[in-house]
């Protein structure tokens, strides 16, 4: 199906702080060698060109890796879970002693960023079937209990938040091909961002898979379909950023999945 066509967005008010990008990359390996670095990059440079006033936050997971809980973070958030959620704003006065202090320390600039995000963006290679650890990390963290709960009952405080999710994978698991079960990355990560409140027509999934077939003996039979799987999405990323600018009106989503 293809992108419903919308028209560019309109820029900030003059005085008004432009969109933010949150531009999270989670794979070990460097833009030399790493596809979904590459695809994010062209997604978020190209979107930049179209919206100059984006204000842009890349955090690189691996190279500036976020730290895994310590007891401290479990602790408090149960004690709230069972005296009552309060914002992220209020966290910080409900802890008790350093260790919950330090560890909402690291927590609370995560969270922040998110709830200020307007359009995430996660370059999110498959490793062991599922996501890297860096990125599980930072999920470990932002899912802290009820800080995106609107504390007056509204819907979830990410309900406006869109987010492009770029998988990339070695073999293939697209609909119908015998790994199709394997998939622990990508429906994973739809039911992480449903449940921290993204609504799924706000969510679009861009998939790079085979990157393997190159290298792979194995694989080699499959070279054609993983030149096909990067050009639709790249292709895919293109279209997005120039119609997806935050701010604009939604084009339809596309959970695209290539095998
Ligand atoms: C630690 C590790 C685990 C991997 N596990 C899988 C896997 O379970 N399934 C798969 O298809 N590819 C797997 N791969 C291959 C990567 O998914 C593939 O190389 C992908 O392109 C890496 O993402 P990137 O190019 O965005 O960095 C693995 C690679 C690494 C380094």
């Amino acid at each position: 199906m293809p992108v419903a066509p919308t028209s560019p967005a309109a820029p900030s008010a003059p005085g008004r702080p432009g969109p933010l990008l949150l531009h999270l990359d989670s794979a070990a390996d460097g833009p030399d060698a790493s596809v979904s670095r590459q695809l994010t990059e062209l997604f978020a440079a190209r979107l930049r060109a179209r919206r100059p006033d984006v204000r842009y936050r890349h955090r690189d997971l691996a190279a500036d890796p976020v730290p895994p809980l310590g007891p401290g973070l479990p602790r408090l958030g149960r004690r709230l879970e069972r005296t009552g959620l309060v914002p992220a704003h209020e966290v910080g006065a409900h802890t008790r002693d350093a260790e919950e202090a330090r560890e909402w320390e690291l927590t609370r600039p995560l969270v922040d960023e998110l709830l200020a995000a307007d359009l995430v963006l996660l370059g999110v290679p498959m490793y062991h079937f599922s996501v890297p650890a860096a990125l599980k990390a930072w999920i470990d963290r932002v899912g802290f209990p009820g800080v995106f709960t609107d504390p007056a009952g509204g819907p979830g405080l990410l309900h406006r938040t869109r987010a492009v999710v770029v998988a990339t994978r070695g073999g293939g698991y697209g609909p119908g091909t015998p790994r199709e079960p394997f998939d622990f990355q990508l429906p994973y990560l739809r039911a992480l961002l449903e449940n921290l409140g993204v609504p799924a027509r706000h969510l679009y999934t861009v998939t790079a898979e085979l990157t393997l077939a190159a290298l792979v003996p194995h694989l080699a039979h499959l070279r054609g379909t993983a030149a096909h799987s990067l050009a639709t999405a790249r292709a895919r990323l293109e279209t997005l950023a120039d119609r997806l600018a935050p701010g604009a009106p939604a084009p339809t989503p596309h959970p695209e999945r290539t095998s």
